[in-house]
């Protein structure tokens, strides 16, 4: 079976959910977003608006914190100092990330210790990739480089779209991912042309990690739920399917060029349309991920509660005398 990253043919019926919407509000809001304003936190928007937006950030806030766990376990075996302390600053970026992402979510309404108790409670999704093990460096390798590639590629996009708070934080995230990218590209670059037991290494990493990639951007666009409404409005600013295309039509080409291989032998550009070929990506095995059964949901998620638990007593000490959301305890 065939997948193609081709361009999207989303159904073009009136969104559900803005019966209740007044009408003039309505046509303002989706004026004010046609024309490429920003809106803020303050202003008139839909409930939808404003229910996608929380979805969609806060998933994003949990996977920066749930991704830093796979990289931050090479911390300490990190092969020598320098690549150890910069694996350290990039994990630490990464729960900066999520820092930047609560807030901005934060500014729908929805408090961040409901959203990591959702987070805890398996509630809300995060993304795929992170529930896959690392069990080499060179798979940590992978994920800086290629995970952050495809997150800066969605990054980037979504950074000129319509929420304020949003935008502004994907901007200082993608200047941060920027280094990230460097950084990981160095890394496989450096095992892909070391010793044939390095280049083995990689090479071994990359087949595990090429079919989580392939389905970082979400579903194609015909299975996509939200893409619809989330581009008329703005929040995503390419489809699923467009994200995906542009990541192989960057990345592929630097793959091939440092002499690995990619485990699709139906990966090819079609020169006449554009967009890439490949084998369709296995969409039961990424539901059953993402709803919660991957190899590594249930030890992230546990790590995750652990560090609630662990740090309940420092939110505790500096809320002390004052009433504090974070002060009670996780259910
Ligand atoms: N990992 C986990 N869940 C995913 C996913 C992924 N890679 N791709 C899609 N999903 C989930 C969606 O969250 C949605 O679930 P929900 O309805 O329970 O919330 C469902 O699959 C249907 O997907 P779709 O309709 O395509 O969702 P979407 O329009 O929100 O698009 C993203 C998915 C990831 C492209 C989009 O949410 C996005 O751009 N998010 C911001 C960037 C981000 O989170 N990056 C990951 C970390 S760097």
């Amino acid at each position: 079976m065939y997948g193609s990253a081709s361009t999207h043919d989303l159904p073009s019926t009136a969104p559900t959910g803005l019966e209740n919407e007044d009408p003039i509000l309505l046509a303002e809001f989706e004026a004010r977003i046609a024309r490429g304003e920003k809106i803020e936190p303050g202003d008139w928007m839909p409930a939808l608006y404003r229910k996608q937006l929380t979805r969609m950030i806060e998933q994003h806030a949990h996977s920066e914190i749930i991704g830093s766990l796979p990289e931050g376990t090479w911390i300490t075996r990190a092969p020598g100092f320098r690549r150890k302390m910069a694996q350290m600053a990039k994990v630490q970026d990464e729960v900066g990330h999520a820092q930047l992402l609560y807030s901005a979510a934060e500014t729908l309404g929805k408090t961040r210790e409901q959203m990591l108790v959702d987070l805890i409670n398996g509630k809300s999704k995060y993304s795929n990739v992170f529930n896959y093990p690392t069990p080499t460096w060179a798979d940590s390798n992978v994920i800086s480089w290629l995970i952050d590639a495809g997150a800066i590629v969605n990054q980037l996009a979504n950074a000129k779209g319509s929420y304020g708070p949003y935008c502004r934080a994907l901007d200082r995230i993608c200047a941060e991912e920027a280094f990230h990218l460097k950084y990981g590209h160095d890394a496989v670059v450096h095992m892909a042309t070391g010793t044939p037991i390095q280049r083995k290494m990689m090479q071994e990493a990359l087949n595990r990690w090429w079919p989580a990639i392939m389905t970082f951007f979400g579903p194609s666009d015909k299975m996509s739920v939200h893409t619809e409404i989330l581009m008329r409005w703005k929040v995503k600013m390419a489809s699923n399917d467009e994200c995906r295309n542009q990541f192989l039509d960057m990345y592929v080409p630097k793959i091939w060029e440092i002499g690995l291989t990619l485990p699709d032998a139906n990966l090819r550009k079609n020169e006449e349309t554009g967009q890439w070929e490949f084998t369709e990506p296995d969409w039961e095995d990424f539901k059953r991920v993402i709803n919660g059964d991957g190899p590594c949901n249930a030890e992230r998620l546990a790590v995750r509660r652990a560090a609630e638990e662990n740090g309940a007593w420092v939110r505790r000490a500096l809320s002390a005398g004052k009433t504090h959301q974070y002060v009670r305890p996780l259910a």
